[in-house]
């Protein structure tokens, strides 16, 4: 830090979207700092003020952030004005992946996606929170004792700060009525991103099964996926496929 301005570099970039750029707070461990990335825009960036507002109003309604981070406020850095937010951790401390990392690490299946997406409309509708968007890079997979559930990163409230914006703020029926009108279309988009993941992983999956097995080591299948290690004779189960 000098003269109260943070300094970020590469070394500290987390992610990148397409508005934004996401970079770890160097000081402030489970904070990240977001940054504009058209040059110049800087508290202009229309998704920064809806996330600005729309945690304020939040944490004004005392809403639980159970599905969604704490936005901070504008602090001033090397690359520009910038966001300050809570980042997504996992109940142990440790970094949350995003639902895309997290499917493409075989940690997931769908049926598991579904029941997170489910709990995070029932907070979504209860609560009167607007969600405009939904995809695998902006949810986050939060594990924790109680089981995992999804964090919306990017998302809540709208796309920009128009009127409407500010009227369904205020009026939590009206943001009621744009979730129930974007739910169907947001669940979809993200089923079918998933569904198309899974079967990916499974094709890379199978793909190396054929290669591993196709190639002549004169021991059988059973031998190579689900019998016992000689050496320390532990017992390993066949993978489930
Ligand atoms: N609070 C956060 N905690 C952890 N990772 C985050 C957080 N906010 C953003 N990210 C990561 O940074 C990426 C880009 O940030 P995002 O706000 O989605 O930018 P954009 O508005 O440009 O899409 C996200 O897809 C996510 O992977
Ligand atoms: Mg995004």
């Amino acid at each position: 830090m000098s003269n109260g301005r943070i300094i970020l570099d590469e070394s500290l970039l987390l992610a990148e979207g397409s508005e934004r750029k996401c970079y770890l707070h160097p000081s402030l461990p489970g904070h990240c700092i977001k940054v504009p990335v058209k040059a110049g825009l800087g508290k202009k960036c229309p998704q920064c003020r809806v996330d600005l507002y729309n945690a304020r109003r939040l944490k004004a309604r005392r809403v639980p952030m159970l599905h969604t981070v704490d936005c901070l406020g504008w602090i001033d850095t090397n690359l520009g004005p910038a966001l300050l937010t809570e980042r997504v951790m996992d109940e142990d401390g440790s970094a949350s992946m995003s639902l895309q990392e997290s499917i493409e690490s075989g940690n997931l299946k769908w049926e598991d996606v579904d029941r997170m997406l489910k709990d995070f409309w029932v907070w979504a509708y209860r609560y009167s929170v607007v969600v405009s968007e939904l995809n695998i890079k902006n949810l986050m997979h939060r594990e924790g004792s109680g089981g995992g559930r999804l964090v919306v990163v990017d998302g809540l409230g709208g796309r920009k700060p128009d009127l409407v914006f500010y009227l369904r703020q205020h009026l939590p029926w009206l943001a009621r009525k744009k979730t129930m009108k974007r739910w169907s279309r947001e669940y979809g988009k993200v089923k079918s991103a998933v569904l198309k993941l899974v079967q990916k992983s499974h094709d890379m999956d199978e793909n190396f099964k054929d290669d591993f097995l196709g190639f002549d080591s004169g021991v059988s299948e059973h031998d190579q996926l689900g019998s016992v290690n000689i050496s320390s004779g532990q017992s390993y189960p066949k993978r489930h496929e």
